[in-house]
């Protein structure tokens, strides 16, 4: 066993944003002291190392590797816990996706996705006009699918060390005794007040008299004993008995659809991992239903046959490189893209590259491309902001990126009464009417059309990029359909531009989706580059924030150095 203080002297601690502190909260069985914590950056660990959105949640994941749990185990526990300690995104009531590459070189994807309630149809979210009526399929009851999170993270269980009463003890304790909220959960709260009033039908733990203030504590004894009966029954302890009970009566009081049997018959599901090679490295990504995995590999797949790495970094003739990349993938994925279980996404063709190459043949280094004449690419025979990543890597290899979802921030808003969890407003990812975009801006056709039992289109792209057939890379971010390009950028920072870790994630971000056809730049990106873009003939159009990206890369001598993003209160830990 280490000593601490061998185990404080592997820990490069290299940045911190903000300390927490208040009339602390007692410390629950875990240990971990809810009322005082720190977001840390940037460490370097040489057992393992876990980075998310918020502090605890890395810290119950770190507690898992120092019981001896693996990097799944950590990934399970630190999503237990942002479940409690993030509600705007980690969830029991939405859905995600994992992507592992365990040390003994097996590949997993779970597909842990929303699925649309037995009683949805195809034009659930349309007027009587036949137009789509967005309020609808974002808010309250009705917008909610069928949640996944729970038996995704049992499917993942398969995989793990520790039992699952160990795992998700950290997450009642935070929800039991509560915990110290940070700022931007604050204003969150704050925000969403009156949102949570009007989409839950009984009281909540988030709504209370006064105001939330940084460093307010924040109990959920609904939400613990909904964990309880999870910890108690396992996956039938949310899918069936009281839980299914209180979801089912609280859709019946909201008029939603979500019925006893979608959530009894709900199922996780192993996908074959989509994998490619960019560069001569091996990137591991999401399949369908996620677009995450497919457009990440469309995008590095253009753009290989360019020297990137000599344009530079942020330079017009990069941005204007990966921007054509990005619009030709993206308008394929309004096209083809959806969940493959219902619809033929023809991945093969999309990936070729004889077609990747014929995208990129009108592309002109000189000149702004336009959507309107870069339609989606033919296929012959083809007929047819909030989410939140964390990734965790083991001394073992073991590799896991999770990317996890209530799509908006705080999902419906829909606080299911006597149960204490916020259920998701996924339904709004199908594309509810051909042509008319999502909360994303993005549009779909009949490839992502609502259907009963089938499962929204995602962007997300939790991903693993091996060198040497190792672990080099884990990473992913938040950010809706923003997610594939943000670790595009991520993966061409680190691998072309050789940037460090924490400039590979920090610096300035940029999106382009074939629709709305303009390129969104993040506060802070290069003025002489937008000005030159702009001179190409592209229309910009700025944006505060794009993603909040995890990584941990593994460096030459074999430490893992995580990187927590600047842009909240994301946080490493290790040992
Ligand atoms: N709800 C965001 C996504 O799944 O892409």
């Amino acid at each position: 066993m280490r000593s601490l203080v061998v185990a404080a002297a592997l820990l490069l601690l290299t940045a911190c944003s903000s300390t927490k502190k208040a009339g602390s909260p007692p410390a629950g069985s875990s240990g971990i002291n809810a009322g005082h914590y720190t977001s840390t950056k940037h460490i370097n660990a040489s057992n393992g190392a876990v980075v998310s959105a918020h502090p605890l949640a890395s810290m119950a994941g770190l507690e898992m590797l120092k019981k001896g749990g693996n990097a799944v185990d950590a990934a399970i526990a630190t999503q237990w816990a942002l479940a409690v300690v993030y509600p705007g995104a980690g969830n029991i009531g939405g859905g995600g996706f994992m992507v592992a590459r365990l040390a003994n070189k097996e590949k997993i994807a779970i597909d842990y996705r929303e699925m649309a309630p037995s009683g949805a149809h195809r034009d659930m979210y349309l007027d009587a006009n036949g137009n789509a009526v967005a309020a609808k399929s974002l808010n309250g009851h009705l917008s909610s699918g069928v949640p996944g999170t729970v038996a995704g993270l049992f499917a993942a269980q398969r995989y793990a060390k520790l039992p699952m009463r160990v795992l998700i003890q950290p997450a009642i304790d935070f929800a039991e005794h509560g915990f110290v909220i940070t700022a931007a959960e604050a204003r969150g709260l704050n925000a969403n007040r009156e949102d949570f009033q009007q989409f839950s039908t009984r009281p909540t733990a988030f709504v209370k008299q006064a105001q939330w203030r940084e460093g307010d504590t924040l109990i959920q004894k609904e939400l613990a004993a909904t964990l309880r009966r999870i910890q108690e029954n396992g996956q039938p302890g949310f899918y069936e008995g009281e839980t299914a009970r209180l979801i089912v009566e609280e859709m019946k009081r909201g008029s939603g659809i979500i019925s006893l049997d979608d959530l009894k018959t709900y199922q996780a599901k192993l996908r074959q991992p989509l994998g490619f090679t960019y560069r001569g490295y091996q990137i591991i990504g999401m399949p369908m239903p996620s677009s995450g995995g497919l457009l990440l590999n469309q995008m590095l797949k253009m753009i290989e046959p360019y020297n990137i790495g000599a344009m530079g970094f942020a330079t017009p003739a990069a941005v204007q490189l990966m921007t054509e990349a990005e619009r030709r993938a993206y308008a394929d994925r309004a096209r083809y893209m959806g969940d493959a279980d219902f619809v033929k996404v023809p991945v093969k063709e999309l990936t070729s590259e004889a077609y990747l190459k014929n995208r990129m043949q009108d592309y002109d280094p000189q000149k702004a491309g336009n959507s309107k004449q870069t339609a989606e690419g033919i296929v012959p025979g083809y007929e047819s902001e909030e989410t939140t990543h964390l990734s965790v890597l083991d001394k073992e290899g073991n590799a896991v990126a999770v990317t996890t979802t209530l799509n908006n921030s705080y999902g419906s808003r829909t606080v299911v009464g006597g149960a204490g969890f916020l259920l998701n407003d996924e339904m709004d990812d199908f594309s509810a009417k051909p042509g008319s975009p999502n909360l994303f801006g993005a549009v779909g056709g009949k490839a992502n059309a609502i259907a009963p039992g089938k499962r929204m289109l995602s962007s997300m792209a939790p991903t693993l990029v091996l060198k040497n057939n190792a672990p080099f890379l884990v990473v992913g971010t938040p950010g809706g359909t923003t997610i594939p390009t943000s670790v595009f950028q991520t993966i061409v920072n680190i691998i072309d531009f050789n940037m460090s870790t924490d400039d590979a994630v920090n610096k300035p971000k940029f999106h382009h989706q074939w629709l709305p056809d303009r390129i969104d730049i993040e506060s802070g990106f290069p003025e002489q580059t937008s000005r030159a873009l702009e001179k190409m003939g592209y229309k910009l159009y700025n944006r505060k924030q794009i993603g909040r990206t995890e990584v941990i890369k593994v460096q030459p001598g074999g430490k893992m150095e995580a990187v927590a993003d600047h842009r909240g209160d994301d946080s490493a830990a290790g040992f």
